[in-house]
Formats: C-alpha cells, sequence, structure tokens
C-alpha cells in the first residue's frame, strides 16, 4: 500500500516551544486515519504542514509524491486542489444556496457549461443525501446536519485525492455526530475506486474508533501510537489506556 503523505524526521519549533517533534510516518491513501490528541497536542500544525500552509523547520514532507519544499506559493495553491477540506463549523458562503455553495469550486476553477454543472451538483447533493427540496435554500434556512452534507459535497466537487477533515464531530449532539461519522465513511467507500484517501483530526475517541482503518495518538509534538483500528484498542501504552477509559 502507498502512502499518500509521508513524514521523515519533520520537526516545528515556535521560539522555544517544539511543537512536532521529529516526525515519521505515513498516511496509507484510500484508507481513513484519524489523528487524536489532546488540546494542544500539535494536530492542526501537523494539518497545516500538510497543507504547505506553514513549513517544517527541519525535515521532509511529502503529498501524493511531491515534495512539498519544491513548490512555490503558485505551485501550492495549484496543489491545494488535490484536496478536499470540511471544517467544523460547515463555513458555507451564506449568501448562496445549497446549490451555489456546491457548484462555486465548479465555477471558479473548471470550465464546465451550465449543463454539467447542473449534473454535477446533482449527483454531488445524491451522493451526501440531499433531497432536491433543499437544494434551493440558503445555509441559515438549513439544519446543521444538512449543512454539513452541503459543505461535504462542495469538498468532493473537484475529486480530491485527498479529504482532509478537521474536529468534523466535536459540539455535535449523538444523534448528528453518528451521522457525520456515517458520511465520512460512505464517502470512503464511494470513492474506494480511485483510492480517496481521507485523514480525520479529532478528540472524539468513540467516532474515531468507529470510523478509522488507522489510528495515531499525538501528544506534545510526538507520536505516542500509530496503529490500526484494533492495534490501538489494544494497546498496552498507559497513556492511550487511560485515553481510552475517559
Ligand atoms: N503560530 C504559532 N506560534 C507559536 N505557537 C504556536 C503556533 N501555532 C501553534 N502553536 C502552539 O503549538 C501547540 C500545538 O498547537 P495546535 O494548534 O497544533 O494544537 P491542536 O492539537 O490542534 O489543539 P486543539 O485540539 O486545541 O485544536 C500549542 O501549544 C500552540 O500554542
Ligand atoms: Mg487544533
Amino acid at each position: 500500500m502507498a502512502d499518500a503523505i509521508t513524514f521523515t524526521n519533520v520537526s516545528k519549533i515556535y521560539g522555544d516551544a517544539t511543537v512536532l517533534n521529529n516526525l515519521t510516518f505515513g498516511i496509507p491513501e484510500g484508507q481513513i486515519t484519524t489523528i487524536l490528541g489532546f488540546s494542544g497536542a500539535g494536530k492542526s500544525t501537523l494539518m497545516k504542514h500538510i497543507l504547505g500552509l506553514t513549513h517544517p523547520t527541519s525535515g521532509k514532507i511529502t503529498s501524493l509524491g511531491t515534495d512539498m519544499e519544491t513548490l512555490d506559493e503558485l505551485g501550492l495553491r495549484e496543489f491545494r486542489r488535490n484536496f478536499g477540506m470540511v471544517f467544523q463549523y460547515a463555513a458555507l458562503f451564506d449568501f448562496l444556496t445549497a446549490f451555489e455553495n456546491v457548484a462555486f469550486p465548479l465555477r471558479e476553477f473548471t470550465k464546465l457549461k451550465e449543463s454539467e454543472i447542473k449534473a454535477k451538483v446533482s449527483e454531488l447533493m445524491q451522493a451526501v443525501e440531499l433531497v432536491p427540496e433543499s437544494w434551493q435554500r440558503l445555509p441559515s434556512e438549513l439544519s446543521g446536519g444538512m449543512r454539513k452534507r452541503v459543505g461535504l459535497a462542495r469538498a468532493l466537487a473537484l475529486e480530491p485525492r485527498i479529504m482532509l477533515y478537521d474536529e468534523p464531530t466535536s459540539g455535535l449532539d449523538p444523534i448528528s455526530t453518528q451521522v457525520v461519522s456515517d458520511l465520512i465513511v460512505d464517502t470512503a467507500k464511494q470513492n474506494a475506486q480511485r483510492k480517496l484517501t481521507s485523514l480525520v483530526i479529532s478528540h472524539d475517541v468513540r467516532a474515531s474508533l468507529r470510523i478509522s482503518d488507522n489510528i495515531m495518538f499525538l501528544e506534545k509534538g510526538k507520536i505516542v501510537e500509530y496503529s490500526t483500528v484494533q492495534g490501538f484498542k489494544n494497546s498496552n501504552n498507559p497513556v492511550i489506556r487511560r485515553f481510552l477509559e475517559l
């Protein structure tokens, strides 16, 4: 199994704080990998490195076979089109309908004709199970769960190779957490043939155990454990055991 992303001896130091401490790992292509850790562990910093929004103090990062250091600002912007991002709060444009939110990246980045945009948006809406009655509504007229679906459909519009989910379930009630978890798994399954890689950042241990193939636990910028879900559940590491019992 090839790796979609690799870190080799990556450190990030701010002043005298080592936020990422000599990390070496790979994120396998076509699987769902979750990075877990308490607040301040370095999860968001790690995600920013993957997107090239910040650069390591030392070490090397490759993403989809490209050495991130070889890309200039323009190259990075182009490169980020390989990523679909779903944020904690759906981050939709409130002045655009659900349909137009999903059409936005297609209008912005492709030369598709209006009829092709219609067909593509309809297909994406169906994939996330958003009924046609909701397509012409503004985000303020949709439930939280529906907004999540619109955000997911929009993230998928340009057929990204890697989906990034930043805290997709935090702040959600148990039912919505289940719905969003199912959406992540369904999206991965629907795009399994083209080996879509999913990377989730979370501190929701229950949801993570349910959806992931692999789990990495970060603490103070170091990897405490990185294994399959089964391996994680069976870990003898006292830090992991304590975390699992929370
Ligand atoms: N630009 C920065 N300058 C200085 N320190 C930073 C910067 N960005 C992050 N840090 C520090 O790095 C550490 C890790 O932050 P990060 O945001 O990656 O944590 P996190 O695991 O995402 O936490 P949370 O779960 O709260 O989102 C924190 O101590 C934070 O204060
Ligand atoms: Mg964070």
